[in-house]
């Protein structure tokens, strides 16, 4: 099955996400990196994830713990005080890998190489700083599957979504390294990727360990997307892994040049051209079938 490395700001749905990534993938790892919450919250978050969901097997590698120019924000009222919706959990038994994220990135690159995907659902700092390292990963990595980037309604700021606000001139560097990139922003997941009242209900009634843990892990997340105008809880990163998986869940993407803003007010925004062909780098996802994202996450959610 295909080897997948998932790069997470471990918080909510990055939980999720990771759950999914689990059961569609040959998952060789998760690379923890800054964004959502205090560092060492998301790596307690994914070590208690991995081994919760039964799969410690699945390593941990530490990664930057700063975007590039350490300017940013750390959003606590979307995901709970510790990412977990508050959730007070025991410490996990299970430890980090000694090696960094960057340089598992770039070793399993030559492992698998050809083979590997990269699934960032998180500001892409680890990413750039292992294509700065070793520019050859972009002709070993097969394919890399974003979760980021607003054109029309930023939800950090007026027109920027937060992982690409995190961490723009790591975007950057990745937007401009020739890889082979999937870009689901954040007006696809919002309108695709939003589980409602109903799922909650139904979840809620499941009585499974996983239902329990998405309900833990995400109840600051539905009272966050709910107070935003939102239907439920949005899940972009969980979104994102499962197209990545089921591409025919994908109604509608097209192939555009995409940059970043890197200046003042705008920071962050994701700059499209929906004009002009010939110099493109990225397949942007605009519709996806959300009744089969939502019976996927409901199915596994119900076994055990
Ligand atoms: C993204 O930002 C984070 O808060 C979420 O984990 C997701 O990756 C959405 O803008
Ligand atoms: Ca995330």
């Amino acid at each position: 099955s295909r080897k997948v490395i998932i790069d997470s700001d471990t918080a909510s749905d990055d939980t999720l996400a990771i759950l999914l990534a689990s059961r569609f993938f040959d998952l060789v790892g998760v690379t923890v990196v800054a964004g959502n919450v205090k560092f060492e919250n998301q790596v307690r978050n994914a070590l208690f994830t991995l081994e919760y969901i039964g799969r410690a097997d699945i390593p941990v590698y530490l990664g930057q713990d700063r975007p590039i120019l350490n300017r940013w924000r750390t959003v606590e009222e979307v995901h709970g005080i510790n990412g977990m919706g508050g959730w007070v959990f025991p410490d996990p038994n299970k430890r980090p890998e000694k090696e960094s994220a960057v340089d598992a990135i770039i070793r399993m690159s030559k492992e698998y190489s050809g083979d590997l995907e990269i699934l960032a659902v998180s500001p892409l700092t680890n990413l750039a700083l292992a294509y700065l390292r070793d520019p050859s990963i972009v002709k070993r990595i097969r394919k890399v599957w974003i979760m980021g980037g607003a054109f029309t309604k930023g939800n950090t700021t007026p027109i920027a979504e937060f992982n690409f606000w995190v961490d723009p001139e790591a975007t950057k560097i990745v937007l401009e390294s020739g890889m082979d990139i999937t870009i689901v922003p954040w007006e696809t997941t919002e309108k695709y990727g939003t589980l409602d009242q109903n799922f909650w209900e139904t979840v809620k009634g499941l009585g499974t360990k996983l239902s329990q843990f998405f309900v833990n892990a995400n109840r600051t997340l539905l009272d966050f997307s709910l107070s935003q105008g939102n239907s439920g809880s949005v899940h972009p990163d969980s979104l994102t892994v499962y197209l990545a998986y089921d591409q025919s869940a994908i109604l509608r993407k097209e192939r555009r040049r995409v940059d970043i803003e890197l200046c003042s007010e705008s920071r962050g925004a994701m700059l499209v051209d929906w004009y002009k062909s010939g110099n493109e780098n990225a397949d942007l996802v605009l519709e996806a079938d959300s009744r089969k994202f939502r019976d996927q996450v409901t199915s596994i959610l119900s076994s055990f």
